[in-house]
Order: C-alpha cells, then structure tokens, then sequence
C-alpha cells in the first residue's frame, strides 16, 4: 500500500526506494541529517524521556537506521529497526549498533512478533495511503505490552522555513501549497491513536534548527531548486542565484533553516478493546 501522489520535489521517492533505484542516495542524505547536532537535540527533546524502563523496541521505516542506533546506545533495550526498503537496510545493517534488523512494508506481512513496550516510528505516515496508516496504528497499538506507549515523530510541513533575502524566490523553490497534505499527517495521527484505543499523551513538539549550510541542506535545497527549475517556477538563472546566495548567507553566518517536529504518542491501557 504505497503513496498515490508522485514524489514531493526535492525529495527521494520514499514510497519506492528499492524501485527507483534511490536508496543509497536516500540513506546518504538521511545521515547527513542525522549526523546534524540538530538531530541529535531532538532525540534528546522527544525520545530519550522514552526510554526509562524500556526494554523492548520496535522502529517501523527506520531508513539507515539512525534513531534506532540512537536509541539502543542511551538505554538496555532490545531494539527491532524494520524498513520496507532491502536498500536501506543494508546500509542501516552496515552501521552497526546494537540493533536487529527486519524487513517490513508495514501494515502488511511479514510482521515482526511479540509485544513491546515503545514502537517509533518517524516520518514514515506521509508515505503510506490513508487506509494504510489507519490499519499501521491499529496494527502497532495491539503490539503494545499494557502501559506501552506508540510514538510517531512527525515533521509539520506547514513550518519548514529558511531565510532568504529574496523571498519570492524562496516562495517558487519551495511550493508549499503544491505539495500533497496526508490527512494524518503529524497532529493528524491524534486521532488514530485515539480510535486505536490509546491514551493520548499531551503534545509536545521541537524545533529542528540549525545555522550550518552542512551536506544534509546542501543536498535537499539544491534538489529543491533543480525540481523547481525543471518544473518551470524558476530560471537557471535563478537558480544559480539561489545556490550562490545561500553560500554567502552561510559564509556571513546568517544561514538559518528550521522545521517542527511533533510527537504524536499514545499509551496502552491494561484492556485494549479495537479489534486486531
Ligand atoms: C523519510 S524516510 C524516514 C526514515 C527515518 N525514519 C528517518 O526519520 O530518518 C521514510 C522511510 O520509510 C520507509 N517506508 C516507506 N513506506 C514504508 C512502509 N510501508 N513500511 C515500512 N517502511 C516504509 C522508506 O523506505 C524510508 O526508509
């Protein structure tokens, strides 16, 4: 059950990375991000108060596996990191840490058995159809051991901001409003989790930010721009003024990107009454 919409511009085709062959670029830019102190920050913020008494975990889409490594180096817990793609996870099993790994294309078989006490998963959800993302948390929430807790971390499209001079030009790279809107995606997954059974936790939310035009921004905003230019919003002109204008923000440090993050979780009361 994949994605209807055609890839977001700018981004790798998550829906089928093995298919289109996007894999390995895909992990590349994935731990670029993750090697960003800003990632670091947010699993400090929106996972580590998780972990205390943990002793099972389960990550759905873990890609290179960088939160799941994460995870398993701050506590004791068992870790299972599944992905639908075979491409990530030879380079997530590459990596090392303490952490199994398992194919899965969740919802569907083969699933991973037992029950836990925390399942994550991060930025998967705008990759999946609706329907899909409706069975994935009904799925997950009766994996869960009694006081087990699902926790999805989620990007808020709607905040992603970077500073630039010219902000026309940032508007037409960017098209926001051109961009597919999941239904559940991030606060959007509330709901599921309540209908799944879950007690829901109080929200909570940090911001990815960062000044550094590092390889991670280099990467998805060149994409960003070169998807633009082929789609007719901006000129090579423009797009070489682009490029050369965020080297010289970066260079005055004055570069600045940020992104929210949600996390949307759920506990798992002693009686889970909805169905398997
Ligand atoms: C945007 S990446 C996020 C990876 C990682 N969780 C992170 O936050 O960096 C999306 C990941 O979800 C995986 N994926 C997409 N659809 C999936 C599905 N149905 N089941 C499991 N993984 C899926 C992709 O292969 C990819 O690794």
């Amino acid at each position: 059950m994949s994605r209807r919409h055609p890839p977001a511009e700018g981004l790798p085709d998550y829906a089928r990375l093995d298919e289109a062959g996007e894999a390995a670029a895909a992990a590349r830019r994935m731990e670029a991000r993750a090697a960003e102190p800003a990632s670091a920050a947010l699993f400090e913020a929106l996972v580590r108060p998780l972990l205390p008494g943990v002793r099972r975990v389960l990550e759905v889409g873990c890609g290179s596996g960088a939160l799941a490594r994460r995870v398993a180096a701050a506590s004791d817990a068992e870790v299972l990191a599944t992905d639908k793609s075979e491409g990530m996870l030879a380079v997530a099993a590459a990596r090392g840490g303490r952490v199994a790994f398992q194919r899965w294309a969740a919802p569907d078989e083969p699933v991973p058995t037992g029950e836990f006490d925390l399942i994550l998963s991060s930025v998967v959800v705008p990759y999946l159809e609706p329907s899909a993302a409706e069975a994935l948390v009904v799925d997950l929430a009766a994996r869960l051991r009694p006081g087990g807790r699902l926790v999805f971390i989620e990007q808020d499209l709607q905040t992603d901001a970077l500073h630039f001079p010219d902000p026309e030009l940032r508007t037409r790279v960017f098209a926001k409003d051109r961009r597919p809107a999941p239904r559940h995606l991030a606060l959007g997954l509330r709901a599921l989790l309540r209908a799944a059974g879950l007690a829901l936790d109080p929200p909570c939310a940090h911001l990815w930010i960062t000044h550094d035009h590092g390889p991670y921004l280099q990467d998805l905003l060149g994409a960003m721009a070169r998807d633009a230019t082929a789609a007719g919003r901006i000129t090579e002109a423009e797009r070489g003024h682009w490029e050369s204008e965020l080297a010289a923000l970066a260079a005055r440090g004055d570069f600045a990107y940020s992104l929210l993050y949600h996390r949307v979780g759920g506990v798992r009361p002693a009686a889970l009454s909805t169905p398997r």
